[in-house]
Order: C-alpha cells, then structure tokens, then sequence
C-alpha cells in the first residue's frame, strides 16, 4: 500500500460521499490566504464528525482547536437551529478566520469561538456551570490531551460523546520510549479512557490525504 493509492481512495471516497459546498471550499481558501497551517480534518473526518454529532442527536458541542473553524462548520452543521457550539482558540488570529467562516456558513448564531488558552476556558466554563456537552471534539495541542480529557469529563454527561483527534501520529504512538510531548501527552490521555471508569472507548487508524493517523473515540457512560 503506497500514499498514492491512500490519495486516490480519498479522491474518490471525498467528493462522493463528503462534497464540498462553496461556503467549505471558502473556509479553507480564507484559512490559506491567512497563512493558516493546512492541519484542519480530511472532508472525510469532517463528515464523520458531523455523522457522529447527529447520530448523537447532539444539541450542545465544544470543540477544543478552532484553526480557521472548518471542523466546526461541519460540526455546527449538525445542530438544531437552537443548538450551541463551543470552541476554543489560542491564536487570535485563527479565531478571527474562523469567526469569518463561520458567518459565511451563517452559523454564527449557534457557534461560538472563544480565544484563549483552552486549559484557562475549559476552567471558566466549568466555574460558570455550562450545561453539559453532548460531543466534545479534542483537536488543540496534543501534549495537553490528558488536562483535556479530565475537563471533558467534567463537562459531559453519561451518553455524551468525546473524540480526540491525531491519536496514531504516522505511528508514533506506538513508541512507549518517544521523546515528543505530542506522544507522551496522547499516549496518557488513552491510557486513561482505557482506564476510566465512566468511559467506554476505543481508537481507529486512518490514512489518506493527512497521511497516516486515526482518531479515539470514548463514551461516557455513567
Ligand atoms: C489541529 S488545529 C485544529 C483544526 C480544526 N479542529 C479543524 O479540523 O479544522 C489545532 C488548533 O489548536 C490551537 N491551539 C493550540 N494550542 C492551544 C491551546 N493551548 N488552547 C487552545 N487552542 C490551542 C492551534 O492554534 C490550532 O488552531
């Protein structure tokens, strides 16, 4: 198997069955022209984000790692008209593109990005007393993975549903011995789905155009 097949199954796999619209094409044209890093989700991952959401009957949705906000389109996308979603963003400037975005996509009324670091937002919104999140999406900086997941437990509900984004990393996470931060940080935040009492989960490799990586899924269910 060779990273030229993986492209042309996602070239046939992504225009049949997750179509880009001009108000997605325009997000990543606007993301690009912004010097934004191309790091944002496959449209495959997009769809199966937006899937999941709805599968979920997802009201309520934080998202941790807005970029330029094309994950969260497609996620924003499965919403009702009264649903909320939630999205944290270091970068100033990435949560300007993606507010942009996400008005052209006319989500800005149930999608909301806040600038900040996630480990600081996640901490107000719990102090708040925010509602509970049905779908937690986990894309920000993968040494944190861990703090990321203890707050999504804080945030969920028995039923909601947490994903974390990058969990392969070419393969890489496999390496107990690995040096980088990314590995180590994804690698504990695994273990403890593994280990967590209140969570049911699993991980699944991908590849295609991002090249080799996957994702973890984990349920909470108590
Ligand atoms: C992989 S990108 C998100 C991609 C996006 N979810 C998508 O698929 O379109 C990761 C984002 O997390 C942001 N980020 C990095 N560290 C962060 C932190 N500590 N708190 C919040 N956001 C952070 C980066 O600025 C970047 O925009």
């Amino acid at each position: 198997m060779s990273e030229h097949q993986w492209n042309a199954v996602e070239g046939y796999f992504a225009p049949l069955l997750a179509p880009h619209d001009d108000v997605l094409d325009a997000a990543l044209r606007a993301s690009d022209a912004a010097g934004l890093p191309e790091i944002a989700v496959a449209p495959t991952e997009g769809k199966l984000l937006h899937l999941l959401a709805q599968t979920q009957g997802a009201r309520r949705i934080l998202e941790l790692g807005t970029l330029g906000g094309y994950s969260t389109i497609w996620l924003g996308r499965a919403l009702p008209a009264d649903g909320r979603l939630v999205s944290l963003e270091a970068d100033a400037t990435h949560a300007e593109v993606a507010r942009a975005n996400l008005d052209r996509a006319g989500l800005s009324g149930v999608a909301e990005v806040r600038v900040g670091p996630a480990l600081d937002t996640l901490a107000t919104l719990v102090a708040d007393g925010t509602e509970p999140f049905d779908l937690v999406f986990i894309d920000a900086d993968k040494p944190n993975n861990p703090h990321y997941l203890e707050w999504a437990l804080r945030l969920t509900r028995p039923g909601s549903l947490i994903i974390c984004d990058n969990v392969v990393r070419g393969g890489k996470i496999a390496d107990a011995a690995s040096a980088e931060p990314a590995v180590q940080g994804t690698r504990r935040c695994l273990e403890m789905m593994a280990e967590h009492p209140r969570l049911s989960a699993t991980a699944i490799q991908t590849v295609g155009s991002k090249g080799y990586d996957g994702f973890a899924l984990a349920r909470v269910t108590s």
